[in-house]
């Protein structure tokens, strides 16, 4: 059972509930030997010291040692670990890449990881090969299928992780991708070892970008063998919930240390480079000269903790929303993981879908950052809400901000009325209408000193200090209306902006910073405009939404059970979700209704509308306003 906390665009923070406890997400997995007598850290100490809720072993390798395998089956896997906590089993199918084939037959290496009490037990593969041919790969994808049906019927409590297979092939991965989805508990991207061992992270992409959007968003995604730290923002990116990592004992037997910016030989050091606890306890320069039964272990120590570390940045960027920032930094440690993000990019529609209304800041990292989906869509919307709409001006280089064009307005207003041309400006996505320039992407990637202090413009002819006067106030008027309008039809399209404004809606400005901040019908607040400068409805906008939208646009229908609880503001799980526009994102604007469409409430939406139901666990729609919410009456904020 898999439980979406919160996320950012396909990047999630989740919550999978094993046998053996609740695991959070995205997590890391070290991979641990069977033998308990074969630890590079002892799965207790990955416990209790560096707090790793799951672990992942060998079934395989187990079972092929047989005091060992009935010593598993007798006490349990847990016991014979010494880990409390959740144990994912692999089921053979590395081996078979790593030496040519497995002594195991797909049922019995299933009912042994039963026997043995695995929580997440893992069909056997067929590991596909990058280099495979077309017919191959399909084969190795058809097997894998069949087996992973086989195994669902007799799979009893613990969970079951279906591999994806399909090597470079589009159609295979998504064939396998959509075979495996409604089989397994966790949908586990296997045959990118080889991919990841000789650098090919562009062709890593590729693969992700052809499974991603077939797999059942409700389940957990593992990345079978990520588990380079550099690489996990990389893989949260396109919705990695789960990875494991050999990588930190197998490079610390070599004698080279992990950093989320990439690997470094202990050979090669002569400084200081790494303030960890550990490192300062035993400087490198001192772990250099060790002899390597005595450095492994310590390095072992120093990559898991920059891997734990790794995947709490993760964690933390995606609550801030930062996940493509954090990616696109990481990309900058190797040539080959830029070009990797590159690729990413380069496939904007595997994002769009969950890709968020908006985020807290927008981050130029690399020059390819302008390229995210996030200001791709910015782009793709603005020609259509343009299109058939005159430019009737261009300011000079520095854009001028709605607010200073409130305060002064440009005369050219005046004679268009408000209506019809665009005032452009350069920001860094391009020409963006003036009125636009605090929506997210835009506003983030204008900064305060972008903006040129206005002057207003001289008059051509002399004219009376109250005739000014009048004309700056009938165009201030001109600016708001039409600044409101544009932020409306942006969100939601002209004809139901044509409607709100049909009767006058009135602005109220900040005082302190002169940012429009909300839409008012007399004296009730319909919008709020948020610092991603876009209109959010309170229950009384939503009302108007729902008289102007046509069904299903905006909306979430509610079961009749989470009726009463949706009307009081209480959260909607995706469960009671009856129907959703297929078009929401995460974060847009929900108008939550009964079956009979009327309004119970408004919220903020967690899931896509695609995903909305299919979640059986978790929030869909956050309730930000209901009817009886607060009234919010008329502050003491500046009118306009
Ligand atoms: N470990 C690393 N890659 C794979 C894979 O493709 N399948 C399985 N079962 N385990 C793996
Ligand atoms: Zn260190």
């Amino acid at each position: 059972m898999f439980e979406l906390i919160d996320r950012d665009g396909l990047g999630r923070r989740g919550r999978l509930e094993t046998p053996h406890g609740m695991v959070e997400t995205p997590a890391l997995l070290p991979v641990v030997h069977p033998d308990p007598a074969r630890q590079a850290v002892p799965p207790k100490e990955l416990r209790e010291e560096w707090g790793f809720g799951a672990v992942i072993t060998s079934s395989y390798i187990l079972r092929r040692q047989p005091a060992l395998a009935e010593r598993a089956k007798a006490e349990g896997l847990h016991r014979l670990l010494g880990f409390p906590g959740a144990i994912m089993t692999d089921s053979g199918a590395f081996q078979q890449h790593a030496y040519g084939e497995v002594e195991v037959g797909p049922e019995e290496i299933l009912r042994f990881q039963g026997e043995i009490g695995s929580d997440i037990a893992t069909v056997l593969d067929e590991f596909v090969e990058p280099e495979a041919t077309y017919e191959e790969a399909r084969q190795g994808v058809e097997t894998t299928l069949e087996r992973a049906r086989a195994a669902r019927s007799a799979r009893g409590e613990r969970l079951l992780a279906v591999p994806v297979q399909g090597g470079l092939f589009s159609d295979l991965r998504q064939r396998s991708a959509e075979g495996a989805s409604p089989i397994g508990d966790v949908l586990a991207v296997g045959g990118i070892v080889p991919l990841m061992e000789s650098y090919r992270f562009a062709d890593l992409a590729r693969v992700l970008s052809f499974a991603r959007p077939h797999l059942a968003p409700e389940r957990p995604v593992h990345l079978f063998g990520l588990g380079h730290p550099m690489l996990f923002a990389f893989g949260a990116l396109f919705g990695g919930d789960l990875f494991d990592s050999s990588s930190y004992h197998k490079f610390a037997k070599r004698g080279t240390l992990l950093f989320p910016y990439g690997s470094l030989p202990l050979v090669d050091l002569q400084e200081e480079v790494c303030g960890c606890f550990l490192c300062a306890k035993t400087p490198l320069t001192q772990l250099k000269d060790l002899p390597p039964e005595e450095q492994s272990p310590l390095v072992a120590r120093h990559n898991l903790l920059q891997c734990k570390l790794e995947i709490a940045r993760v964690r933390q960027a995606i609550r801030d929303g930062e996940l493509w920032e954090l990616a696109e930094e990481r990309s900058t440690g190797h040539p080959a993981l830029a070009r990797a993000m590159d690729e990413a990019r380069s496939h904007p529609e595997v994002f769009l879908p969950t890709e968020p209304l908006s985020r807290r800041s927008f981050r130029v990292i690399v020059p390819g950052s302008l390229q995210r989906p996030a200001a791709v869509r910015f782009r793709e919307h603005l020609a259509r809400w343009s299109s058939g709409v005159a430019v009737i001006g261009e300011t000079e280089r520095r854009p001028l901000s709605p607010s200073s064009l409130r305060r002064a307005p440009p005369l050219a207003l005046a004679s268009k009325g408000g209506e019809g041309g665009i005032w452009s400006t350069s920001c860094a996505l391009g020409p963006v209408p003036l009125e636009l320039t605090e929506i997210y992407p835009a506003g983030p990637l204008v900064a305060p000193e972008d903006y040129a202090p206005h002057e207003a413009r001289p008059a051509p002819t002399p004219r009376s200090e109250e005739v000014e006067a009048e004309d700056r106030e009938r165009n201030s008027e001109a600016w708001v209306h039409r600044h409101v309008g544009s932020i409306l039809s942006w969100t939601w399209g002209r004809e139901a902006a044509a409607k709100l404004l049909a009767t006058p809606l009135r602005a109220r400005h900040s005082r302190s910073t002169g940012r429009l901040r909300e839409v008012l019908r007399e004296k009730r607040i319909l919008f709020v405009v948020a610092n991603d400068g876009l209109p959010h409805p309170t229950f009384a906008g939503g009302e108007e939404l729902r008289a102007v939208l046509p069904a299903p646009r905006a909306r979430v229908v509610a079961h009749a059970d989470a009726v009463p609880f949706v009307s009081e503001g209480r959260s909607l799980f995706s469960r009671h979700v009856v129907r959703a526009d297929p078009e929401l994102s995460p974060g847009d604007a929900v108008l939550v209704v009964d079956a009979e469409d009327h309004l119970l409430s408004v919220g903020r939406a967690l899931l896509s509308g695609a995903e909305m139901g299919r979640f059986r666990r978790g929030v869909a729609v956050r309730v930000v306003s209901h009817a009886g919410s607060r009234v919010e009456k008329e502050g003491s904020s500046e009118g306009a």
